[in-house]
């Protein structure tokens, strides 16, 4: 039972699929990670992905889907350099470690092109425990954009619905937020990710972008960093990360043959209720520190009393095959992530297990 923060846990039949085709993929004799990323039969899984996600999401046609590296941190960095025009100002608006991330690689460009990095807003002050209402920023008319993060992997902190700061174009890292439930995509500019929490591997980037947006970035960049140019080829400017899309179309198949989106959200919706339930049944020994409104249904975290009980916590659960629940090391605690993998059993098993720890050590 894996309930890692991502890399995480995937769903078992798109692994058996990846087992049964590693030494033949379609019949070819060889490994899909050997053919080129030229040749159709590599084209047609390439192909497969984009359509199964952009029909997944509702991606509408006036957004760009890309397969990219790097990492959702290089979008930290690639998102200002494209964006952020000299003299010009972007907003951040700020509720965990990712989102401050990204505000300050931003300002790293902001100094060297001369323009600024604004926050918007933050919630540092409250150690990152809730989400920031749109009247609440300080926004820019004039801005670039303004980026926000709608679900802190770190913190547990996630919009629970969307929201919108401002007129001006949106861009949301939606690293640990990407397909667990429907979001409308055309309010956004951008939205971007790394696959390895509800996607895919490691390894790949989702980047969903508008035309229009994408088309209007910075054209004397080298071409690596260029959405416009990954957009016209289509992911395929370069060498792509071959096995790690392959994978990504097992696991969007998948998704695909449980009903997608709305199958799924609901399961996710129970499978946190429960979890934070079995907290408040103990409130004495666990305290999640998010306020209510705010709560991730993805990624939940929580203290016990002491270092020393939490410690103890995610021992003995490892001894009853629950990994992936210590917090991250930043923050300390407990952390479950309930990515779309996570079947509703491993929660109903956790649940029990927190019961009974809490009654031994409480
Ligand atoms: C919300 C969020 N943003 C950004 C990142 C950084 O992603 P990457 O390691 O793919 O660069 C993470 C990683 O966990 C994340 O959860």
């Amino acid at each position: 039972m894996n309930f890692n923060a991502g890399p995480a846990t995937l769903p078992l039949p798109a692994l058996e699929r990846a087992r049964d085709e590693l030494l033949d993929f379609a019949s070819t004799g060889m490994s899909v990670m050997e053919h080129s990323h030229r040749g159709k039969e590599y084209e047609a899984v390439h192909d497969e992905a984009l359509s199964l996600l952009r029909e997944l999401l509702g991606v509408p046609t006036t957004h760009d889907i890309l397969f990219l590296q790097g990492g959702a941190s290089l979008q930290f960095a690639t998102i200002p350099m494209s964006f952020l025009p000299p003299g010009g100002s972007a907003d951040y608006v700020v509720t965990g470690a990712w989102g401050a991330k990204a505000y300050s690689e931003a300002g790293k460009w902001a100094a060297i092109a001369g323009a600024r990095a604004n926050l918007a807003a933050t919630t540092k002050d409250g150690g990152y425990t809730r989400i920031v209402r749109p009247e609440e920023a300080k926004l820019d008319p004039a801005a670039a954009y303004v980026h926000w993060t709608s679900n802190e992997t770190i913190h547990g902190v996630q919009y629970r619905d969307v929201v919108r700061f401002g007129a001006r174009p949106q861009v949301c890292d939606v690293s640990s937020d990407f397909l667990w439930r429907k979001i409308a995509v055309a309010p956004f500019s951008m939205i971007y990710g790394g696959a390895q929490k509800n996607i895919g591997p490691s390894g790949v980037t989702v980047v969903i972008a508008s035309k229009d947006f994408i088309g209007a970035g910075r054209k004397d960049l080298p071409s690596i960093l260029q959405y416009r140019e990954h957009a016209e080829a289509r992911s395929l400017l370069n060498t792509p990360p071959t096995f790690g899309i392959y994978l990504m179309r097992n696991v969007l198949a998948w998704l695909e043959g449980l009903g997608g989106l709305d199958a799924i959200e609901s399961r996710n919706r129970t499978k946190a209720d429960v979890l934070y339930a079995a907290i408040a049944a103990h409130a004495g020994f666990y305290r999640c520190p998010v306020a209510e409104d705010s709560r991730s249904v993805m990624n939940v975290v929580f203290r016990l009393p002491t270092e020393d009980l939490e410690k103890r916590f995610v021992d003995e659960a490892k001894k009853q095959d629950m990994v992936g629940l210590k917090g991250h090391r930043s923050v300390g605690g407990i952390r479950v992530s309930l990515y779309n993998a996570v079947e509703p059993a491993w929660v109903d098993a956790l649940t029990q297990f927190m019961k009974d720890f809490a009654k031994r050590a409480g």
